[in-house]
């Protein structure tokens, strides 16, 4: 089983979130990890050059336990494997854009380049959302769907990734539209719950309200809910009333890591016949 490994298939996701840097080798023929998981808290505050040394380590950690584990692949393919990583903000050219649940310092950093620099091998930037959604797109709940589909993912912050027929339109940004004259984010965010001390009900009646405008706006054929409250969706899918089918994501949290070995794996790609680009076009 393990000698069918192809070097070439094999990346490594990074998922950058609010309380942990989670990473994985992933084999991107099958979304499923070569080896476990490693989980290093995000430092605070999550300025760039702490936040890249952790990666650093985090990489490092994976390539070690891959070395050791006798797949029969050895120290010349982890040398070249390439990282992907998904980042809370919107993202182009591999810089960062926005922060809302960030340091700030990171708007304006050129991330990958620097990741890249850091870690002396390929890297690849996207929005987590996005990275979480072409995960499941692959290989989770939105499998072969066509039309439109917007994959939600609920944790500190909302994010949203938005396909048609399959394809991604980046950044889209959904979770900051305004709802009553505020930030949907700040109401419908899994966080939410805690900063305002709501009940399922409470918070999920709001959500509710937050589907429906995007339902109003963008007519989709699908949602997809994902982030850390898609463990959770006993407690509030009673409460969701809107027309469009609404499915839980099947990756959970590993979607975010799974997408981030995917970008990783089309940029090596990309890289390797001289376009750099982007990682989503
Ligand atoms: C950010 C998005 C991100 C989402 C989930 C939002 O606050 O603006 O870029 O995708 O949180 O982390």
């Amino acid at each position: 089983m393990a000698n069918d490994l192809r070097s070439a298939d094999l990346a490594i996701g990074i998922d950058f979130g609010g309380s942990g840097i989670k990473g994985a080798i992933v084999n991107v023929r099958t979304g499923e990890f070569v080896g476990d998981r490693v989980r290093i808290p995000t430092p605070q505050p999550s300025v760039p050059r702490e936040v890249i040394a952790v990666m650093d380590t985090l990489v490092r950690r994976l390539l070690e336990q891959f070395e050791a584990s006798g797949h029969g692949l050895g120290a010349s393919v982890s040398g070249q494997m390439p990282v992907g990583v998904g980042v809370p903000a919107a993202t182009k050219h591999g810089m960062v854009l926005t922060a809302a649940n960030i340091d700030p310092a990171w708007i304006g950093f050129q991330a990958e380049r620097e990741m890249d620099l850091a870690m002396g091998r390929t890297v690849a930037v996207g929005n987590d959302a996005d990275v979480a959604g072409l995960a499941e797109m692959r290989f989770g709940a939105g499998k072969g769907q066509q039309g439109t589909v917007i994959v939600l993912t609920i944790g500190t912050g909302m994010g949203t990734a938005l396909f048609t027929d399959g394809q991604l339109m980046p950044n889209t940004e959904l979770g900051h539209i305004e709802i009553n004259g505020h930030d949907a984010e700040e109401r419908v965010a899994e966080s939410a719950r805690s900063r305002f001390d709501l009940s399922w009900k409470e918070w999920a009646t709001g959500f509710d309200v937050y589907l429906h405008q995007l339902e109003r706006l963008l007519w989709p054929d699908l949602f997809i809910l994902g982030g850390g409250a898609s463990k959770r969706s006993d407690n509030y899918m009673q409460h969701v009333t809107v027309k469009t089918p609404v499915v839980i994501a099947t990756l959970k949290n590993n979607a975010g890591i799974v997408g981030g070995a995917l970008i990783a794996h089309e940029r090596r790609a990309r890289v390797a016949v001289g376009m750099a680009g982007e990682p989503f076009s």
